[in-house]
């Protein structure tokens, strides 16, 4: 059969490359869709297994840093987009190892580039190179309203006065930020320098199933129902803007059909909480659906050492994607995290197969028995 399209996304085994996949190989039958993945701790083909034997889908297990073989599959599917999730994306794993975030996120992205840059000579009609990234590259705000007043801009809360524009200047300050923003910096370059159609996103932080838990919502769920400490760095004063992760995959799937080639938008949900008030809510949803009476896990918090260099508070305006692209999320959060709760309580063998080996031995390296 041929394809209308034949796309490349990379880390499609992933959290968000995962949600990405399902709604590229569901909407689009008339594209072909080629999963690039490494599979690493952090990739799991089991959060795929209701597209893997559609048709239109096909999953090649590889490292984005072997140039030849990612050469080697632009030229055997034809590709003529790519849309680039692949990296490590746990802040706490690259205060401990930063060298696999930059060869990952770094050399990585600079080897999907020169491939695509090889295999299109210079043919850039019809192709795009679109690039996941995090808003964690332009650094940290500050908290100029710490009791969180709503404002204008919507119902949520919003805990300071500055925001994340897409004008804001890279200010990274964590190993994984600084590998994100280098490879942003890559990718931008190789439009100015070569003519290449590129797309950089910068989005908030993504909640929703097939999360690994070691991120802060899917790890104190799990947590809850073990009846493990819920490990809360400093004080749990940080605010976060959380994004349900299907709405950052419909912002990806607009983007990709329709946005600016060489343009940046951010994407996120206006919906700032303070890590300690979001972990309550984590503990109250958790508990209601597991039948527990109200406040049963409240003594699980357990204030630990703050994160090294941690971020006090990421705030997205993502007015300009609404503005010109017309995105906005679709979720309210407590719709989100009730049904994201639900989800990993519904789905406790794939938590447990997770959870089983490499991820039991990671736990205990990086918190010990807490
Ligand atoms: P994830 O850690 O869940 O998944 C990453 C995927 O990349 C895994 O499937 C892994 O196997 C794969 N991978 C890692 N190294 C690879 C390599 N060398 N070659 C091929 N595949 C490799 O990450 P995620 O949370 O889904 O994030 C996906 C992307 O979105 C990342 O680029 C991240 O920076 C960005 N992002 C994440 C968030 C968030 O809240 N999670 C927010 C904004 C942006
Ligand atoms: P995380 O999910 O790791 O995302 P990011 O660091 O990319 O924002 O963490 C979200 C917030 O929760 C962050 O402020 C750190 C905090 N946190 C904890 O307090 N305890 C934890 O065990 C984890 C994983 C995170």
């Amino acid at each position: 059969m041929k394809y209308k399209r034949n796309i490349l996304i990379t880390g499609g085994a992933g959290f968000i490359g995962s949600h990405v996949v399902r709604l590229f190989v569901n909407k689009y039958p008339e594209y072909r869709i080629v999963n690039l993945d490494k599979l690493t701790y952090a990739g799991n083909l089991a959060n795929l297994k209701d597209v893997e034997s559609a048709p239109n889908y096909e999953f090649v297990k590889a490292d984005i840093c072997d140039f030849e073989t990612v050469c080697g599959i632009f030229q055997k599917y034809g590709i003529d987009g790519v849309i680039h999730l692949a990296a490590e994306s746990h802040v706490d794993r690259s205060i401990k190892d930063p060298f696999t975030f930059a060869k990952t996120n770094v050399l990585g992205t600079l080897s999907m580039l020169q491939a695509a840059r090889h295999c299109w000579s210079g043919d850039w009609e019809g192709k795009r190179f679109y690039h996941i990234s995090t808003d964690e590259v332009y650094g940290a705000l500050e908290l100029t309203r710490p009791e969180g007043v709503p404002s204008d801009i919507s119902a949520h809360m919003v805990y300071g006065d500055e925001f994340f524009r897409e004008t804001t200047r890279y200010s990274p300050h964590s190993p994984y930020s600084a590998s994100k923003a280098s490879s942003d910096h890559f990718v931008r370059a190789f439009h100015d320098t070569y003519g290449m159609p590129t797309i950089v996103t910068n989005c908030s932080n993504n909640y929703g199933p097939y999360q690994f838990p070691e991120k802060l919502i899917p790890l104190f769920i799990n947590n809850i129902r073990h009846r493990r400490p819920l490990p809360v760095y400093g004080r749990g004063e940080n605010v976060r803007d959380w994004l349900y992760v299907e709405d950052h995959a419909r912002a990806i799937d607009l983007i990709f059909h329709e946005g600016k080639v060489a343009d940046t938008y951010n994407i996120g949900g206006f919906n700032e909480w303070k890590n300690i008030d979001l972990i309550k809510v984590i503990i109250k949803t958790t508990d209601r659906l597991l039948g527990n009476p109200e406040g049963y896990s409240d003594g699980l918090i357990t204030f630990v050492t703050d994160r090294a260099g941690h971020d006090l508070r990421y705030a997205i305006d993502a007015t300009k994607l609404h503005r010109e692209l017309g995105w906005s999320p679709s979720l309210q959060f407590e719709e989100g995290i009730d049904k994201t709760v639900r989800w990993y309580l519904d789905n406790q063998e794939w938590m447990d197969n997770i959870t089983s080996g490499a991820y039991e031995r990671y736990y205990e390296d990086m918190y010990g028995n807490r």
